[in-house]
């Protein structure tokens, strides 16, 4: 959930770099070979960066928002909680940002990713491929079907434990306009334990990555639903991975 009503309706937001981790947080020890040694630069956009491909609907297939489905076999359905996640792509003064392409994806039921360099012993869902897209609407709303992930362990100081999450990615125009987070789910008691969730200075960052539990947005006898909102730029802007390399 973001602070997007703590906000005025308009005026410049600069960057608050206070806001975002630091890039070298040795307590997560792959930030330190991938945080930048030297200097930042800036690198001058081209044209094609910033008009680049424009995304639309019509690229999208019939369940690419319902991770229940999308891999499935015929009249069959991923295993796990049923869930929504639902909510907003939001600019710095709260408006809505349209036709933002957001993909995301996540480890199954049992906290195990398809993908060929994963380890954990937890079981593949045969139905759960852990991928998958929407495109904002007019209003900038989103919402997809899944299933909620297990927690995973990962080797950073022998017995770290993910807290279940779902990546993010959310183009803007063109290529250049990229940014990736992580969601995690409200009362998860994995997210203050984790040494990336720790990366990030304030509760309140913390805080803005953490989608609500919605009763009133949950389908009886289906699925419950989890809203998040993702505030592009701001004060309070969602905390970004990519930004961390110096974006
Ligand atoms: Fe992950």
């Amino acid at each position: 959930m973001s602070l997007t009503n703590q906000r005025p309706a308009a005026g410049f937001f600069a960057r608050d770099r206070g806001w975002q981790p630091e890039a070298l947080t040795p307590q997560y020890k792959t930030s330190v070979a991938r945080s930048p040694s030297r200097a930042l630069l800036t690198m001058p956009q081209t044209l094609s960066e910033v008009t680049g491909p424009v995304f639309g609907h019509n690229m999208l297939g019939p369940l690419d928002n319902d991770l229940t489905l999308n891999f499935a076999k015929p009249g069959e359905s991923a295993i796990g909680p049923r869930i929504i996640v639902y909510g907003r792509v939001l600019d710095e003064a709260g408006r809505g940002v349209p036709n933002a392409l957001v993909e995301f994806w996540q480890a199954n039921a049992g906290g195990r990713y398809r993908h060929k360099k994963e380890s954990y012993i937890a079981p593949l869902d045969p139905n759960f491929g852990g991928c998958g897209r929407c495109i904002t609407a007019e209003d900038g709303s989103y919402e997809f079907r899944s299933i909620l992930p297990g927690p995973y362990p990962w080797p950073n100081r022998g017995n770290d434990w993910r807290p279940a999450h779902i990546h993010f990615s959310i183009f803007g125009q063109g290529f250049a306009q990229r940014l990736i987070t992580q969601m995690y789910f409200e009362g998860d008691p994995l997210i203050w334990k984790c040494p990336i969730v720790d990366v990030v200075p304030h509760r309140e960052g913390i805080e803005s990555l953490i989608a609500a539990l919605d009763m009133e947005s949950t389908v009886p006898m289906d699925a419950r639903a989890y809203k998040f909102d993702i505030v592009l730029r701001g004060r309070r802007s969602t905390l970004f991975e990519n930004r961390l390399e110096g974006n």
